[in-house]
């Protein structure tokens, strides 16, 4: 068997975006390495690719770059070696990939998008690109809504049929690009160096119409944790063991993780699946969860409620307060009484008492609202709709 024919060992990570559609979540801190249940996301990644036999993962950084190589390192908490492509301007897809054609070795190697939380085999998706001798082989995930993705039509044979980046018209289920792939060496070629290059336009669409693309259909997890919503969904997805992550083992059966140095008042409520991280603090009559991470060092006052939500590490909730289906970023504070719900919070704000923010308001960096400031009037909104 030759090198390409086995299971590739080097993998390139695309971590060099701006993450816009996440801000506030992504204003300071970059996607790959943003909290997912007090985890950089991207170590999600790192974990699945180690355990398909990955050696090597070359990060393909560019917007806060040194943010990522703080958090990663060189990969030996995460059991394979990380090494880094910085870019000086954003690139786009493929000519990310080609930045890093020099750190490769020969042979195939995989391309994942530093955003997807998925459990697809890639072992399996490996085994069909070198059955097929392919130039490329495309994880595909069947979503409701394409239209925000790379849409692929197959034939009965695994090839890619067509690839179409973004449609703009679409009804129904449709397989898309996963944002994991298999290419080989040979494909580089096709890339203009220094430029930017998107593989979705520029490298699959030739590919597919010279017959040499192929698309493996996984139907198992799969998420990219792009927007407020999905990052929401992803740490549910982990919480309530949807898909298997390293987590899974400190959640156990009762699917509740409370660290030992975490202060839970007897009068408090924590309601699993839950998680809450180091020297958080809950006090009497407070309700955390279901379905809620608290960070490390995060204190929620008496009687507050936290649902469905993300409070990241230290971050003071109020008494009282009420957070549900919301993010708030680290080194935040919650005044009492004020009410969250669909809202993201960005880091270093500090929302006082007695507000009302709800319906996907997103709150920048370092914002100060002062008590009584905002309120959201559902009556005056039926009216002007
Ligand atoms: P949005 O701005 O919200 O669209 O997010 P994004 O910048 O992360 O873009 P997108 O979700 O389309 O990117 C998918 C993956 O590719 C992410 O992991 C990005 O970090 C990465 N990526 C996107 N563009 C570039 C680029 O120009 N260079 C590098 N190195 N990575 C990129």
């Amino acid at each position: 068997m030759s090198t390409s024919h086995r299971t590739p060992t080097q993998a390139i990570i695309l971590v060099g975006g701006e993450g816009t559609r996440l801000r506030p979540v992504t204003s300071r801190v970059p996607k790959p390495v943003a909290p997912v249940v007090e985890r950089p996301f991207v170590a999600y990644i790192l974990d699945d690719l180690a355990r398909h036999g990955v050696e090597r993962a070359i990060f393909s950084t560019g917007f806060l770059a040194a943010a990522i190589e703080a958090q990663i390192g060189d990969g030996a908490g995460y059991g394979l070696q990380v090494d880094y492509a910085v870019e000086t301007e954003p690139l786009g897809t493929a000519g990310a990939v080609a930045n890093c054609a020099e750190m490769l070795d020969d042979g195939s190697f995989f391309v994942c998008n530093g955003d997807v939380l998925s459990d697809v085999d890639l072992t399996a998706l490996a085994a069909l690109h070198a059955g097929k001798g392919a130039m490329g082989t495309v994880f595909l995930t069947p979503v409701d809504d394409p239209r925000r993705y790379g849409l692929v039509e197959l034939r009965d044979d695994s090839s890619v049929a067509s690839f179409v980046e973004k449609p703009g018209e679409w009804q129904g289920v449709a397989l898309i690009n996963a944002g994991v792939y298999v290419l080989e060496h040979e494909v580089l070629e096709m890339i203009p160096r220094g430029r930017l290059f998107s593989i979705e336009r520029g490298v699959f669409p030739r590919l597919a119409q010279a017959g040499s693309l192929y698309g493996y259909v996984d139907r198992g997890y799969w998420r990219d944790i792009g927007t407020p919503e999905s990052y929401l969904q992803a740490h549910f997805d982990i919480l309530e063991r949807t898909v298997d992550t390293a987590v899974a083992d400190l959640l156990g059966e009762e699917y509740l993780y409370v660290a030992p140095s975490a202060d839970i008042h007897a009068r408090a409520r924590v309601v699993p699946p839950c998680y809450i991280g180091e020297h958080a603090r809950v006090e009497a009559g407070a309700r955390v969860g279901p379905l809620a991470v608290l960070g490390a060092g995060s204190v929620v006052a008496e009687g507050a409620t936290i649902l469905e939500s993300v409070i990241q590490a230290g971050v003071d909730i109020g008494a009282y307060a009420q957070v549900e289906r919301s993010v708030v970023v680290r080194e935040s504070s919650i005044g009492a009484g004020t009410q969250l719900h669909s809202a993201v919070i960005g880091e270093g704000c500090h929302v006082g008492a007695g507000n009302r923010l709800v319906g996907g308001i997103c709150v920048y960096p370092d914002t100060t609202l002062p008590d009584n400031s905002i309120q959201f009037h559902e009556q005056l909104r039926g009216k002007e709709g």
